[in-house]
């Protein structure tokens, strides 16, 4: 996966490629521009777009409220497929936020490293006391799932470093951390 594409860069690939490319995109600042950005992009020949709903910052890569309006605003302007990004932390967030978005799909990052099973229909809604009584065994256990991590990073060297294999690792410890 490329970091950061010009939009000539897509312009180029999309038109030299036998596969689709696709972009995915932060807010521009002021968010607004995001759309002209993406639809600049679909001129070019991106097969889809998904827009994770947050400015860049430094410190707090993936914390705060994703403007989901923006994604509704790409979603209602243009012609390729939108996918949102962002908010999703359990199940009813997918149907909310397709549902006000109009997305054609949801992409999840950080809530699936602490629990794989927020997306499943029937995964917890809340950390409350029903959900310790009926869902506490079905949420695996963090040192599990650090050991199987680490034995898939042992198996494919070089595929994460050092510093995001600690990361992912306090992500698994954390999530359980809140929910005990
Ligand atoms: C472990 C991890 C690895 C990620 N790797 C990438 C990446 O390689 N490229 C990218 O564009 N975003 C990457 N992201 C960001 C996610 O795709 C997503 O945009 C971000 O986490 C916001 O979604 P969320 O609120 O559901 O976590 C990564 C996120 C996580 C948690």
């Amino acid at each position: 996966m490329f970091s950061v594409l010009t939009v000539y860069q897509v312009s180029g690939m999309s038109h030299s490629l036998t596969v689709p490319v696709a972009a995915k995109l932060r807010l521009c600042q002021p968010a607004p521009k995001t759309l002209d950005l993406a639809q600049s992009l679909e001129a070019r020949g991106a097969s889809w777009i998904t827009l994770h709903a947050r400015t860049v910052s430094a410190r707090r890569r993936r914390q705060g409220e994703a403007d989901l309006y923006e994604v509704k605003r790409l979603k209602d302007h243009m012609h390729i497929p939108i996918i949102s990004n962002g908010n999703v932390r359990v199940w009813a967030d997918i149907q909310d936020n397709l549902q006000f978005t109009g997305a054609d799909g949801v992409m999840i990052g950080e809530s699936l490293l602490g629990n794989p099973w927020s997306v499943t229909s029937f995964a917890p809604k809340t950390h409350d006391s029903t959900y310790h009584s009926l869902f506490a065994n079905a949420v695996p256990d963090p040192v599990d799932i650090s050991l199987e991590y680490l034995g898939v990073c042992r198996d494919y060297p070089g595929t994460a470093t050092i510093p995001n294999i600690q990361t992912h690792i306090r992500h698994f410890i954390d999530f359980q951390w809140s929910a005990h």
